[in-house]
């Protein structure tokens, strides 16, 4: 076992996700950091504990770091760093109402890795996604496949779990996509839902998919709303682990993610939630999932509605 994993945020986010990837036992260190004093050693020292029940020897190390870039030190050498840092929703906001809190404090969180993890791949989370992520390409200055956002993944897996309640069917039988933005651009691709491999327009009248369609682009929200303080981490936590296994791995493996699209679906440079297989190096290739016309001019729609956000992101 080797490797080295940062989890930049240590909230509920961050935490889970330090914690999931620690139990997968594939990386010798996992490295949580947090502003908050202690709070990242707490968490560490904690979770270290776990080890002999959950039965894995990644060893996690807790760090606080400050503003002005001390403890930073610890990231050194990190093969994927994840970036939960930022400020989640309230009830009623919208994940664009944090564009200008987070992108200062993403963009600091990415120059302190563009210095002590220059090698690494960076994984980002914070909202809102698609604008998060780009502003850390730009920071860090890394090659556009060494970054990718965190976003289809989740909403697929909403979709796919409002699918499986709806039908009253096992999860592992429901296939269902999501691509286009982390907010109102998300794109459902019908064409690619099905259920025991039937396609879902069989299985559900269009209506009963376009509500589901409606719950999952409002399906980080939902959580908020019942929530009242902080935001969903469990399923996000899920899908973030799941992209820095296939990055560690250098799986190959084809997922939904935020990616640097240039070219690809007559698609010129933005950050946009697409099918993209993962390897140790980051993006390794987008896929251009064939879509139909509908779906593909939903993407396209969604690519430019992003692209403007992401215009003004570097000014923030
Ligand atoms: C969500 O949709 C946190 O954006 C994330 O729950």
């Amino acid at each position: 076992m080797a490797g080295k994993v940062t989890v930049v945020g240590a909230g509920f986010y961050g935490s889970t996700t330090a914690q999931r990837i620690a139990e997968y036992d594939i990386v010798d260190t996992v490295v949580l950091t947090d502003i908050l004093d202690g709070k990242a050693e707490g968490l560490a020292l904690d979770l270290n504990q776990s080890r002999a029940i959950e039965g894995f020897e990644t060893k996690v190390v807790g760090q606080t770091t400050t503003i002005d870039g001390q403890g930073y030190e610890a990231i050194a050498d990190s093969d994927v760093v994840v970036i939960t840092a930022g400020l989640p929703r309230k009830p009623g906001m919208s994940r664009m109402d944090l564009i200008e809190t987070n992108a200062k404090i993403v963009r600091g969180v990415a120059q302190n890795i563009a210095k002590h993890a220059p090698n690494a791949v960076v994984i980002v989370v914070s909202n809102p996604l698609d604008e998060m992520t780009a502003l850390t390409q730009i920071a860090t200055g890394f090659a556009k496949n060494r970054v990718i956002g965190q976003a289809g993944m989740l909403d697929t897996a909403r979709f796919t779990n409002f699918v499986a309640e709806a039908l009253q069917v096992p999860v592992q039988s429901v296939k269902t996509l999501t691509l286009g933005s982390h907010g109102d651009t998300m794109v459902p691709v019908p064409s690619r839902c099905t259920v025991d491999g039937k396609p879902l327009s069989d299985l559900m009248s269009a209506e009963q998919i376009e509500e589901l369609v409606v719950r999952t682009r409002n399906g980080g929200a939902e959580v908020v709303a019942l929530l009242k303080t902080g935001s969903a981490y469990y399923a996000p936590s899920a899908a973030a682990a799941r992209m820095v296994k296939a990055v560690i791995e250098d799986a190959g493996t084809v997922m939904p993610v935020c990616a640097w699209v240039d070219g690809e679906f007559g698609i010129e440079g933005v950050y946009l939630g697409v099918e993209a297989e993962l390897g140790r190096q980051g993006i390794v290739c987008v896929v251009e999932t064939a879509l139909t016309e509908n779906e593909l001019a939903d993407l396209l729609a969604a690519s430019e509605a992003v692209r403007e956000k992401q215009n003004d992101v570097k000014d923030l």
